[in-house]
């Protein structure tokens, strides 16, 4: 949700930051823009190109201009406060048009700024951002006018780290309610940049002679590896040579600061013709990771962090999970497991209505909050909401000193790597796995399963990878599949029992990246009102792998089929009856039937593909969406 790019210590700053925006893009990309201090070192000056539309508008604007200086700023914009045009693009100016600032996140009183603002600036925009652009500058002039009366013999006025755009920007903050990740640029200041955050992320890198900031790693890992997550309501100010940080009250203090262990070709396409088939591809290696190094000297399970004591466990009577989107699909996915191997009540939020119905938490209440960026605000708030309850937080996540990792008692990392393509794939798997293994390590605490029947659901899990590989060899099959398909107005996907969340994020998939109408149900309900609308050749999509319940779906085929629908069923390696009730079949192999969505998902991601492909979508960057939701 908006990317946001800054570096101070290069001169290239042009490049530098078109390169770093690159990298961010999935957060957003109705618009891109920079700002950077250039011009003369006797009088430096703002310099500000923004265009409407893709990075690559951007990009051409650029082509040929001087854009080096001294420290620049870039922004990539999931829209939120005025239509997605040049005069909306980040950066905005503020105050006589030499400080530029850009931000991802909601002002929530922005009315009242506007207000406020209204009799003294003239607004260039629609967006909230602007505002803080102006009330940056009404600061810093304040502090202009402080500092003439000290020359004039009055008491000194404070500012953090003795820097003036540092101040201003504190004391502007002090105003603003609502989420932010901010950084302002100054040519009076000419190499320092000054970022705030409170409830949207952003990373500081540091580096020998340059330093950085993005909203995530993915954008630093080409300059520095030494990174320092911003925490909320601290600000830090760059200079080429320092990272300073304090809290909004202007005391020093410091963020999380780690090492990245990603590389950068991970993320890159490697001959891919998308991110999102290569992640697709990605998915038996990144299951195997998430696997990896899982049971202590003791031959027992682990998490990857000491949290509440084995005997709390024990006391847990019920499970909620949360989560948005894809991630609340593999929540789904992962309450059959819990409830079936661990004996606990689960109940699957979304989480951005999981804290309004006042939800009954309290210490005997785990809640898993699952969500691949770690950073998805409802998320993170639903997380925060049962941490006051005093409800134990586990967090699943994928990213490693996440505002939800570092909010959560535990974290469970999916080790899926850095998934570019805006829609989720190997980090669902991943999910998915991960809360199996929760599953597992409940059951173990809870001694609800023997050791032994632990050792071989574990060994289950672990034979994944392989029956992954042979799943992505139906790759060919599907897309020919697609090819006759992908004209279709409508897709239904059909299920039951732990196929149900596939349908759903089959369906969700193919609406994310084809933009045609698909939608999941449980086959039980189709009777019930959404068989009015198959007509002659609706394409169903129905998850046929071995269970207990098999039976009941073929009967639910039956009925549509006898109404005309064609049936794409994903079925278990050697059930040849299926072929009688089905136009087209695609195997995947046979395995428990609680693990059987890690397998079927995989033909509906595939499917989900091609079709977009065929009628020509921006695959990895659907429109109007954003890899990571940091507004409510
Ligand atoms: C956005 C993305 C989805 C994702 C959801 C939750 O809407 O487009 O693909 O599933 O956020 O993201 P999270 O990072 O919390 O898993």
């Amino acid at each position: 949700m908006c990317g946001i790019f800054g570096c101070t210590g290069r001169d290239d700053l042009g490049e530098v930051l078109v390169e770093g925006l690159t990298t961010l893009e999935y957060r957003g990309y109705d618009s891109a823009g920079l700002a950077v201090v250039g011009g003369s070192r006797a009088a430096p000056e703002l310099r500000l190109v923004k265009r409407a539309g893709k990075l690559s508008a951007l990009r051409s604007a650029v082509d040929g201009q001087d854009l080096s200086g001294t420290a620049g700023l870039g922004h990539t914009r999931w829209a939120t406060h005025g239509p997605p045009t040049d005069r909306n693009a980040h950066p905005h100016v503020g105050g006589d048009g030499r400080l530029a600032i850009v931000h991802n996140g909601i002002l929530e009183n922005h009315e009242a700024l506007r207000a406020e603002l209204a009799g003294g600036v003239e607004l260039a925009s629609d967006t909230d951002s602007e505002l803080l652009a102006h009330l940056v500058a009404v600061e810093r002039d304040a502090l202009a006018r402080e500092a003439a009366d000290v020359a004039a013999g009055a008491a000194q006025s404070a500012t953090v780290g003795a820097s003036v755009l540092g101040e201003a920007t504190r004391r502007a903050l002090g105003r603003c309610e609502g989420q932010f990740a901010l950084a302002v640029i100054d040519a009076r200041d000419p190499a320092t940049i000054v970022a705030a955050r409170r409830g949207a992320p952003l990373i500081l890198g540091h580096g020998d002679t340059a330093s950085w900031l993005a909203s995530d790693v993915a954008g630093l890992i080409r300059h520095t590896r030494d990174v320092e997550a911003l925490m909320d309501d601290q600000l830090a100010i760059l200079t080429p040579e320092s990272v300073s940080v304090c809290d909004l009250g202007g005391n020093p203090t410091r963020g999380h600061r780690y090492t990245v262990d990603w590389d950068v070709e991970a993320a890159e396409k490697q001959g891919y013709p998308h991110f999102m088939l290569k992640e697709i591809n990605e998915q038996p290696g990144a299951v195997r990771e998430t696997l990896l190094d899982r049971f202590d000297e003791h031959g027992r399970l682990r998490l990857d962090e000491e949290w509440v004591g084995d005997g709390e466990l024990r006391r847990i009577d019920k499970v909620y999970v949360v989560a948005c989107g894809t991630s609340y699909h593999a929540g789904m996915v992962g309450r059959y497991a819990i409830e079936h191997w661990a004996r606990l009540g689960v109940d699957v939020e979304i989480a951005s209505e999981f804290r309004y119905r006042d939800p009954i938490l309290n210490p005997h209440t785990l809640v898993v909050a699952i969500s691949q960026s770690g950073e998805t605000t409802d998320t993170v708030a639903a997380a925060a909401h049962a941490r006051d309850q005093r409800a134990p937080v586990l967090a699943v996540t994928n990213v490693v000193g996440s505002t939800l990792a570092r909010a959560a008692d535990g974290v469970l990392y999916t080790r899926a790597g850095p998934e570019i393509g805006v829609a989720a794939t190997k980090t669902f798997l991943t999910q998915v796995v991960a809360v199996d293994l929760l599953a597992l390590y409940l059951a173990q605490e809870r001694r609800t399963l023997l050791a032994e029947e632990l050792g071989d659901a574990f060994v289950r899990l672990e034979g994944l990878p392989e029956l992954l590989d042979r799943v992505l060899a139906t790759g060919d099959q599907i897309a020919e599949l697609a090819a006759g398909l992908a004209h279709r107005d409508y897709f239904m996907f059909i299920a039951r029992h732990a196929g149900l969340p596939i349908a759903l994020e089959g369906a969700l998939k193919l609406k994310e990246i084809s933009y045609t109408h698909a939608e999941g149900f449980p086959a039980g309900e189709m009777k019930h009102g959404p068989i009015a609308l198959i007509d002659d050749g609706g394409p169903v999509i129905a998850l046929a792998t071995r269970s207990h319940v098999r039976a009941k779906l073929l009967s639910s085929i039956a009925e549509v089929r006898a109404r005309g629908a064609v049936v794409v069923a994903v079925a278990t390696e050697g059930d040849t009856e299926i072929r009688a009730h089905a136009d087209h079949v695609v195997y995947v192999p046979d395995v428990h039937e609680l693990l059987a969505p890690v397998l079927s998902v995989v033909p509906t991601q595939l499917f989900a593909y091609h079709v977009a492909t065929q009628l020509g979508r921006d695959v990895d960057q659907p429109r109007n969406l954003a890899k990571t939701v940091t507004v409510e």
